[in-house]
C-alpha cells in the first residue's frame, strides 16, 4: 500500500508535472514540429550533416507575431522527433531600440573544401595531422530596417534587403556573422529599385561545375535570380528565371534541386519550388513547381511546365466569352436577377481587372457594378456537357459558397457554380485578387447530362464581387500552375541539403499569410508540415513532383486500431470506433472502388449532428479529392471579411484504370494533410475543432462504395514518446 502510494507519488511528480503536461496546450501539434513559444514561419536551413537533421526557422522571440524576425534551431536524427536549441541568429537593435538587422529566410551548407576559408583546426588524428571543422554557413538575407553605416563602411538604406552568410565551426550551435556582409548588397543594375524586395537566397554545391549555386527571388518582380560563387562570398549573376504561370503575387523562398525521373539515374531533371503570396492556388498563399534543365548556370523550364494564360487548349470550344459588351445578358441567351437584372458583359478595362491577360477580348462578365453592393445571379443557358473538363477565368473577393449557409442569413457567397440535375456540384469564388487566373472543373462523370452555369454575389461587403471569362469546353485542363499542394496551409516549401538525390525532402510552413497571425493558439503560433519525399513520376505521359510523408514517421504509429473490409459501404453515414485519443491523432488509410454512388469519404472531428465535421473524401463524377473544413471548427479569429479560412479545397485525381484509389490521411490536433498513394495529391488544412469533436466516420452518397479497406493507426506524440 504504501510503496503503491509512492509509486503514484513519484510518477505524479516526475511525469505529471514535467511530460504529460508537454505539448499538451488547445490544438498543439503532437506530431507536427511547432516551436516551444512565440511566432514562427518558414523553414530555412535545412540541412543534413553527420547524422544530424537541421531545422532552423523565421521566429519571433518576442511574441506570437511576425516581427524581430530571428533564426530558430531545432535539430532530428530522424525527421519525427526534434530537440529545440537556442536562436541560432537574433535580430539585432542599437541602443535606442531601432531594429538594424533582421534575418530573413535563407539556407545553409557545409564547407567541406573550405572555399569559404572558415575552417579552423578542431584537433589531432592518432598519427598527430590537424583535423579541421566542416563549417557549416548559413546564407540568408539581412533585412535592415533602418538607415545606417555598417562597422564595415557599407552604407545601408531604410527597408534594404541583401544577402548575407555566416558561420558556424561548431555544428550550428554558435554563429559568426562574415565581416564581409552583405555578400550580394543590392539586385542587378535594371533591379534597382527592387532593393527591398530581393530575398530567401537557396545556395547548394552544384558538382559538375565546382561551384556554389544560388536562387534568390526579387518577390515584385516575379523573378529568381541565379548566381554562382566558388567561396560563398563573391557571387556572380548567371541568369534569371520567370515571371511564368503562378505570377500574380510575390515569389518567395525559391529553390532548384535535381531528381530522377520515374527513378531512373540516367534521367535527371531539376524542379524550381516557390511560394507565391497572394495568389496562391485557394486565397493567399501557395507553393507551386516548374520542371526543367539545370546547366550550371541556366534553368530552363520543359516547355509543356510554361503555361500561356492565352493559349487555350486544341480542340476546345468557347463556351461564352462575353464579347458582347453592348448587350444584356438576356441577348446573348444568359439571364440575371436583382441588380443584374438588365444588364451585361462589361469591358474589362473599365472595371476592377488588374490581370486581362487571359482573355481573348475585352468584355467580361462582372458582379461589380455600382461597387460591391450589386447583388443577384446570372446564369448561363442549359447545355449538354460534352467535355471532360470546363475551364474558365475567374478572379475577384474569397466568398465561397457553403452548402451549409447557402440561402440562410448566414449565406454570403459571391461564387460561380455549375448546376447539374438540380445541384450545385461545382463552385469556384476569387482568390482576394483581381487578376483573372483559370480554373478547371473536371466534369468527365457528367458527360451526356445538362447543366447550367450560375454567378450568384448575395453579398455587399468589401470585394464581394467576381469576374469570369472564357469559358471553355476542353477535352484537357486549361493549366495555369504546378501547384504543389492543393492545400490552403503548405507555404515556403524548404528542401534539405545534404541528402542524396532520390532522398530529397521537404517540408512546408503549415499556415497561410491570409490569417496565419491570428489563428487561435497559444503560447506559440504556427506549425511545420510533415517532413515528404519527393520524386518525380510521369503519370499520363506528364512529369509531376509527387510527395509522400517521410517514412520514418511510422515509427510514431501505434498498432492498428482499426481495420476493416466492406464489400460493400452502405450510402449514408457509417460510425466507426477509434479509441480516445487517437480519434484526434491518426492515420487514417482507405481504399475503395466506386459502387452506386457518386462520393466517398471520412467525417473527422465530428460530433454527433455533425454540426461540426471535417469532411475529406472523393467524388467520382469530378474525379477530385476535397477536404471541406466549412464546419471545421473555430474560425472566429478571423474578424474580417471575407473570411478567408472556412473552405472546400479540391485537387484532380482521375480514377485509374485498377479503378481503386487510397488516400492516406494524416490527422493532427489542429490540422490534416491527405494524400493519395500515388503522391499527385496533397492537401494541408488547418483546423481549430471542439475537444469533444472527435467522432470518426465513413459516407457514401447516392449509393454504395466498392471494395473499401479501412485501417487506422494512432500516432503517438512525437514530443513524449
Ligand atoms: C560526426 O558525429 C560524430 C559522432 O557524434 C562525431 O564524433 C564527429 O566528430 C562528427 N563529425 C563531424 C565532422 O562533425
Ligand atoms: C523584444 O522587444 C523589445 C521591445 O519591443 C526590444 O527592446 C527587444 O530588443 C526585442 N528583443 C529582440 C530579441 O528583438
Ligand atoms: C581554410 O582556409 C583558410 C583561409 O584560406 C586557411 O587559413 C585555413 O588553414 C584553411 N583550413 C583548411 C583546413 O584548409
Ligand atoms: C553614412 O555615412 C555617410 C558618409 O559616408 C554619411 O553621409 C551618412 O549620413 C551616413 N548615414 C548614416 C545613416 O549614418
Ligand atoms: C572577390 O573577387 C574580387 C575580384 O575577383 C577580389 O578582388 C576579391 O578579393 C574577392 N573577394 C573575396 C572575399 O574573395
Ligand atoms: C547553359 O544553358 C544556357 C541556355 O541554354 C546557355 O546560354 C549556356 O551557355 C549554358 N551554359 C553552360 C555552362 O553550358
Ligand atoms: C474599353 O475601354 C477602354 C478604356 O476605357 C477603351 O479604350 C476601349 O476603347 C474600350 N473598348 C471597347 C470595345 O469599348
Ligand atoms: C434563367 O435561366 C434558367 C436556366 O436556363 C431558367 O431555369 C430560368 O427559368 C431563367 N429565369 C428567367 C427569369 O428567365
Ligand atoms: C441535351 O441532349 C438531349 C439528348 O440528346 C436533348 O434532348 C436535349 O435537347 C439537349 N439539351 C440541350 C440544352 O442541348
Ligand atoms: C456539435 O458542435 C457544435 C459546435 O459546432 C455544438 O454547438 C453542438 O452542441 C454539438 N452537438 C453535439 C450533439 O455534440
Amino acid at each position: 500500500m504504501v510503496s503503491f502510494t509512492t509509486c503514484v507519488y513519484i510518477v505524479l511528480l516526475g511525469f505529471g508535472g514535467l511530460v504529460r503536461s508537454y505539448y499538451t496546450e488547445p490544438y498543439r501539434p503532437q506530431f507536427h514540429f511547432s516551436p516551444q513559444q512565440n511566432w514562427m514561419n518558414d523553414p530555412n536551413g535545412l540541412l543534413y550533416f553527420n547524422g544530424t537533421y537541421h531545422l532552423f526557422y523565421q521566429y519571433n522571440p518576442n511574441g506570437t507575431t511576425w516581427g524581430f524576425m530571428s533564426w530558430g534551431h531545432a535539430i532530428s536524427t530522424d525527421l519525427v522527433h526534434w530537440q529545440h536549441l537556442s536562436i541560432a541568429l537574433e535580430c539585432e537593435s542599437d541602443s535606442n531600440g531601432n531594429v538594424l538587422q533582421m534575418f530573413f529566410s535563407g539556407s545553409a551548407v557545409v564547407d567541406v573544401d573550405n572555399t569559404s576559408g572558415f575552417a579552423v583546426p578542431v584537433g589531432k588524428d592518432r598519427h598527430g595531422h590537424v583535423i579541421y571543422s566542416q563549417p557549416m554557413i548559413a546564407i540568408y538575407t539581412s533585412n535592415y530596417p533602418t538607415a545606417h553605416n555598417q562597422s564595415n563602411g557599407v552604407v545601408i538604406r531604410a527597408g534594404q534587403q541583401s544577402q548575407s552568410i555566416a558561420y558556424s565551426n561548431d555544428n550550428g550551435l554558435t554563429w559568426t556573422q562574415y565581416e564581409g556582409n552583405p555578400v550580394i548588397e543590392s539586385p542587378p543594375p535594371q533591379y534597382a529599385d527592387q532593393y527591398q524586395q530581393f530575398r530567401d537566397p537557396f545556395v547548394f554545391w552544384h558538382q559538375p561545375s565546382s561551384k556554389w549555386i544560388m536562387v534568390a527571388s526579387l518577390a515584385m518582380k516575379q523573378i529568381l535570380l541565379i548566381y554562382s560563387s566558388d567561396n560563398l562570398k563573391n557571387w556572380t549573376l548567371e541568369s534569371q528565371f520567370g515571371p511564368a504561370n503562378a505570377r500574380f503575387g510575390q515569389w518567395e523562398c525559391p529553390s532548384i534541386f535535381p531528381l530522377y525521373l520515374d527513378g531512373n539515374m540516367q534521367e535527371e531533371k531539376w524542379v524550381l519550388l516557390m511560394g507565391i503570396n497572394p495568389g496562391g492556388v485557394i486565397t493567399a498563399s501557395g507553393s507551386q513547381y516548374i520542371v526543367g534543365s539545370f546547366n550550371g548556370t541556366t534553368f530552363v523550364a520543359d516547355p509543356s511546365n510554361v503555361y500561356d494564360p492565352t493559349q487555350i487548349p486544341a480542340g476546345s470550344t468557347v463556351f461564352q466569352d462575353f464579347e458582347e459588351i453592348s448587350s444584356t445578358f438576356e441577348e446573348i441567351g444568359w439571364n440575371s436577377t436583382g441588380d443584374f437584372a438588365g444588364l451585361g458583359p462589361q469591358n474589362a478595362s473599365t472595371v476592377q481587372v488588374w490581370n486581362i491577360e487571359g482573355c481573348l477580348g475585352i468584355g467580361v462578365l462582372t458582379t461589380y457594378l455600382f461597387g460591391d453592393i450589386a447583388t443577384g445571379t446570372i446564369t448561363s443557358p442549359t447545355f449538354n456537357i460534352t467535355n471532360s473538363y470546363i475551364s474558365f477565368l475567374i478572379a475577384g473577393g474569397y466568398y465561397p459558397y457553403n452548402p451549409s449557409t447557402a440561402g440562410t442569413p448566414d449565406d454570403n457567397q459571391v461564387s460561380f457554380s455549375l448546376v447539374v440535375g438540380g445541384q450545385i456540384v461545382y463552385s469556384e469564388t476569387g482568390t482576394d485578387t483581381e487578376d483573372l487566373v483559370w480554373r478547371n472543373w473536371n466534369v468527365a462523370g457528367y458527360i451526356g447530362q445538362e447543366a447550367y452555369l450560375l454567378v450568384t454575389d448575395v453579398n455587399t461587403g468589401p470585394f464581394a464581387h467576381l469576374h469570369v471569362d472564357e469559358i471553355i469546353f476542353c477535352n484537357t485542363p486549361k493549366n495555369e500552375a504546378n501547384w504543389f499542394d492543393f492545400g490552403p496551409d503548405l507555404y515556403a516549401a524548404a528542401t534539405y541539403n545534404g541528402l542524396s538525390v532520390p532522398d530529397r525532402t521537404v517540408i512546408g510552413w503549415m499556415n497561410n499569410w491570409g490569417y496565419g497571425q491570428n489563428i487561435p493558439t497559444s503560447p506559440w503560433r504556427s506549425a511545420m508540415s510533415v517532413p515528404r519525399n519527393l520524386a518525380l513520376k510521369t503519370i499520363n505521359s506528364v512529369v509531376r513532383l509527387v510527395q509522400q510523408p517521410v517514412p520514418s514517421l511510422s515509427s510514431l504509429y501505434t498498432s492498428t486500431l482499426y481495420s476493416r473490409w466492406f464489400t460493400t459501404l452502405p450510402s449514408g453515414e457509417t460510425t466507426i470506433n477509434v479509441p480516445s485519443p487517437y480519434n484526434t491523432q491518426m492515420k487514417l488509410s482507405v481504399t475503395f472502388k466506386r459502387g452506386s454512388g457518386t462520393k466517398f469519404g471520412v467525417i473527422l472531428r465530428s460530433n454527433a449532428t455533425d454540426t461540426q465535421e471535417t469532411v475529406i473524401g472523393y467524388d467520382f463524377l469530378g474525379q477530385s479529392v476535397f477536404v471541406d473544413r466549412f464546419k471545421a471548427g473555430d474560425n472566429s479569429f478571423v474578424n474580417w471579411q471575407p473570411n478567408p479560412f472556412p473552405g472546400r479545397y479540391v485537387a484532380t485525381l482521375p480514377i485509374p484504370s485498377s479503378n481503386t484509389i487510397t488516400l492516406n490521411i494524416f490527422l493532427d490536433w489542429s490540422s490534416v494533410e491527405v494524400f493519395d498513394s500515388t503522391g499527385q495529391v496533397a492537401i494541408t488544412s488547418q483546423i481549430f475543432p471542439l475537444d469533444a469533436s472527435a467522432m470518426v466516420k465513413l459516407f457514401s452518397v447516392g449509393g454504395t462504395t466498392k471494395d473499401l479497406a479501412v485501417t487506422v493507426n494512432g500516432i503517438k506524440s512525437s514530443w513524449t514518446s
